[in-house]
């Protein structure tokens, strides 16, 4: 079985995605489409398909699925039309820069026949799995937490620190530290925290108090103007005399226990696109659009990240606790 697959954003993600979907052999590119046209062109070239106007282009090209690589502001509305007219989307984080908008998502991929899947693509790194794996085996049993994911600058691309695209930075970044907590650790069921702001036009330092339904407290912490020093992104998990840490996507440990010998696990050497894993979850999308499986990160994933952001935004602005679900 085969798929036909537009790409809808010729830049850095779009890119990453367009090279993966052409070593497939299951897929056929058939256009490449941005509002920069020689952005679109390039990346045609560079993976032998056509360049196209934009997302009507793709589906007159026969397109059967999308990978959105829009900026953050701009996923909803193709997203929403690329559903609606019967094709798979997968959309690059976040899935949209506000409730209304995640939901309005939520509600076309609960309608629609195509299957919808969300570019979570750290839960597919060996180093989380690593980490995911040895808590379902029930050999942690997570009790606290510290997480952080930083950002060296809101600079590159040059969007990035222009709250009006990025709906936030919380949107930009945080949100995979947040979808992260969610994987790892199920629902939250209340947030706090405080932010500041530094360097940027927006609140840019986040230290924040995430409690989960199971009980587990992790202290969850992003900064967007640090550097770009290794690690900036670590997951600490305790259980009850183990731990697990986690640097990046390039390496892992566990602690079984307090005299035990450590297991770890070193990405140092793969290729990029699969430590952080594009590869995997790309595949799974493709497996999903020919019906073969559900997709790996869900709509309903998408949008609990999406109203975790609110809630932190909500507890920063407005001071005390913010209990989730927002809706209900
Ligand atoms: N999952 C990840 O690891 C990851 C990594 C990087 C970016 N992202 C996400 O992917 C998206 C794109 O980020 P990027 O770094 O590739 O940005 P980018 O600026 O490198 O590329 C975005 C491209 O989209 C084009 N574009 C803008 N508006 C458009 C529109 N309405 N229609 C068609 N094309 C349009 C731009 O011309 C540009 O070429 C963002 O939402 C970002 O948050 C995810």
């Amino acid at each position: 079985m085969s798929i036909k697959v537009g790409v809808l954003g010729a830049g850095f993600i779009g890119r990453i995605h367009a090279l993966i979907l052409k070593r497939d052999p299951r897929v056929e590119l058939v256009g490449i489409a941005d509002v920069a046209p020689a952005a679109a062109a390039r990346l045609a070239a560079e993976v032998e398909t056509r360049p196209a106007d934009g997302l009507p282009a793709l589906m007159d090209a026969g397109a059967q699925a999308v990978f959105v690589c829009t900026p953050n502001v701009r996923h909803v509305e193709p997203v929403v039309t690329a559903l609606d007219a019967g094709l798979h989307v997968f959309s690059e984080k976040p899935m949209a820069t506000s409730l209304d908008g995640a939901r309005t998502i939520r509600d076309a991929a609960g309608r629609a026949k195509g299957v919808y899947q969300i570019g979570f693509n750290r839960r597919f790194s060996n180093t989380y799995r690593f980490a995911k794996q040895r808590i379902e085996e029930g050999r942690i049993v997570p009790c606290m937490a510290q997480m952080k994911h930083n950002r060296g600058e809101l600079q590159q691309p040059v969007w990035t620190g222009d709250r009006s695209v990025t709906g936030g930075y919380l949107y930009e970044t945080p949100v995979h530290l947040f979808d992260m907590g969610r994987f790892l650790f199920g629902e939250v069921a209340e947030v706090t925290g405080s932010a500041r702001q530094s360097a940027y036009n927006e609140l840019d330092g986040f230290a924040m108090l995430f409690t989960f339904r199971s009980g587990l407290v992790a202290s969850v912490t992003s900064v967007a103007h640090t550097s770009w020093l290794f690690p900036y992104e670590r997951v600490e998990i305790y259980g009850v005399h183990s731990t697990i840490v986690t640097e990046e996507l390039e390496r892992a440990w566990f602690s079984p226990g307090v005299r035990d010998q450590v297991e770890a696990v070193d990405c140092f050497h793969m290729p990029f696109d699969q430590k952080w894993g594009y590869i995997e979850q790309d595949r799974l999308f493709i497996d999903a659009a020919l019906g073969e499986r559900t997709p790996a990160v869900t709509a309903e994933d998408g949008y609990r990240a999406t109203e975790l952001v609110e809630a932190v935004y909500r507890a920063v602005r407005g001071g005390g606790v913010v209990r989730l679900p927002l809706d209900g």
